[in-house]
């Protein structure tokens, strides 16, 4: 490839800083802890583990995955479509290397994987693509819905599944599934989704300090 070519990151996004990210992945880990022992859970065991009478400990289910950051384009050195187009974005430019405050408004759990549901701010969106929602399927999720860090995957599973899971609620919800309310726990209220799917509303936001850049791997 050309230098141009190379010039293109692996992806882009807001990167964590080194606390909070001890500050999320505890939290996290206190979830997965919670959530294996509850009697709701084990009742739907069976989506995690194939089998309804085998324990699962999710702490050890998920394998965490590098440094805790929310993707908001993932380029491939720019071999996927927009990649270019986005690198040249005038926001991009503008505010790579700038700290933002992101919030992290819910938890998720899959089979597949867990992660953090982040809620974007207007001048967060800037830096939003506009085609990131397209894989919802017939669901039309407003820009950012998408928005996510990931905190593990299941043995076997990409990263990317973790934003088609927390797709994949949304637009549950947006159909009018309100999920089964399970519990109000300390840190929010848990909901669960069917086939596996479990989504935790933070009381109090994550207020996560993270700065918009690069990685190129
Ligand atoms: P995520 O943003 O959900 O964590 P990988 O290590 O597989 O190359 O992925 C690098 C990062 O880019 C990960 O953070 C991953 O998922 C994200 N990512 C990978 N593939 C895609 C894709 N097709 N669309 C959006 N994000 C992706």
């Amino acid at each position: 490839g050309s230098i141009e070519e190379m010039s293109i990151p692996l992806y882009y996004g807001w990167f964590l800083l080194s606390s909070i990210q001890d500050k999320v992945r505890c939290t996290s880990m206190d979830f997965l802890k919670t959530l294996d022992t509850l009697e709701a859970f084990k009742k739907h065991l069976i989506d995690f583990t194939g089998k309804a009478e085998k324990e699962v400990d999710l702490e050890q289910y998920f394998e965490a995955k590098g440094t805790l950051h929310c993707t908001t384009k993932f380029c491939n050195y720019g071999k996927v479509e927009g990649a270019k187009e986005y690198a040249q974005n005038k926001a991009v430019g503008d505010f790579y290397g700038s700290a933002f405050e992101l919030s992290l408004s819910a938890l998720f759990v899959t089979p597949r994987t867990v992660g953090a549901r982040v809620s974007l701010s207007e001048e967060q969106l800037l830096l939003w693509p506009a085609d990131a929602e397209k894989e919802a399927g017939p669901a039309s999720l407003p820009p950012g819905s998408r928005a996510h860090v990931t905190l593990g995957c299941a043995e076997g599973v990409e990263p990317v599944q973790t934003g088609l899971d927390l797709l994949e609620i949304l637009a549950l919800q947006q159909g009018g599934q309100q999920g089964e309310l399970i519990e109000e726990m300390e840190l929010g209220s848990l909901t669960y989704y069917g086939e596996g799917r479990w989504l935790l509303s933070l009381r109090e936001p994550i207020g996560a300090l993270a700065c918009f850049s690069s990685f190129y791997g």
